[in-house]
Formats: C-alpha cells, sequence, structure tokens
C-alpha cells in the first residue's frame, strides 16, 4: 500500500536559513516552493535520493505549523509516506478503524493530494500519505 517515504516533514523558523544549511551545505536541490494559504504554511522541497526533505515554515502564530513551533520548537513535523492511490488508501484505513485527521483528500504541494493520519494511530508519529501528480509519480 505504501510504495516509499515520499518526504520527512521539517517545521522550521525561517525556509531561508533552513536552506542555508540544506541546500547549500548539505547539498540537496531544491525542487520546488509554495505558499499553501489556507493551511498557513510555506514550504519547500528538497531532493534527497529519491525522497525529499519538506521544510515548513509558519505563515503565522495561529497556525498548525505556527503552534507546533511555539510549543515545541523546529524539529521533525510528520513522515510522509508515498500512494499510489490515495482514495483507496484512505478507504482501507477507514475500514480498518485507523484514527485519520482527514477523511477526504485534500491539495498538498506540486499539485500532489495528500492525508493525514491521526499521531495517536502511529505510536506519536505525526504520518501523511501522499498521492503525487502524475508528473512526478516515480513509482
Ligand atoms: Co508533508
Amino acid at each position: 500500500m505504501l510504495s516509499a517515504i515520499d518526504h520527512v516533514g521539517v517545521a522550521v523558523e525561517s525556509i531561508d536559513a533552513a536552506l542555508a544549511v540544506y541546500r547549500d551545505t548539505l547539498g540537496m536541490e531544491l525542487v520546488h516552493r509554495e505558499t499553501v494559504a489556507e493551511q498557513g504554511v510555506d514550504a519547500a522541497l528538497l531532493d534527497v535520493g529519491d525522497s525529499h526533505i519538506e521544510l515548513l515554515e509558519a505563515l503565522g502564530p495561529d497556525t498548525a505549523v505556527g503552534r507546533f513551533l511555539s510549543r515545541r520548537g523546529a524539529g521533525l513535523h510528520h513522515i510522509a509516506y508515498r500512494v499510489q492511490s490515495i482514495d483507496e488508501t484512505l478507504a482501507t484505513l477507514a475500514t480498518a478503524g485507523v484514527r485519520l485527521i482527514d477523511e477526504r483528500p485534500r491539495v498538498g504541494i506540486r499539485g500532489s493530494r495528500v492525508a493525514f493520519l491521526h499521531p495517536a494511530a502511529t505510536g506519536g508519529v505525526l504520518t501523511e500519505i501522499v498521492q503525487p501528480a502524475e508528473e512526478h509519480q516515480t513509482r
């Protein structure tokens, strides 16, 4: 059902400051940058092999990432698994009684479709499933 770790989400105070390390020092290629106003985040996607690091900067303190940053500080935010069909995966999870944050997919960055599982269902790890846009489906 899950084909790869699509990305690991990292909450940062400043994407520009984080890029100085992730891109300029660690050498990851910045492949996408997008503001998702309805989710209150600025996001940057960096390539690392067949997977990505997703840097997340809050657009304000009263957003999900803003609250995360004020409660816990910068750091690991979520892990995202790649799926071929998010509709089928969500249906399977719902049937299995897995607690979901999103019962229906929402629009993610780069035209992807994403949904979050509740961390209570996944060992305390905020977990995302992502169906990449067709042109970004590698496997
Ligand atoms: Co993500």
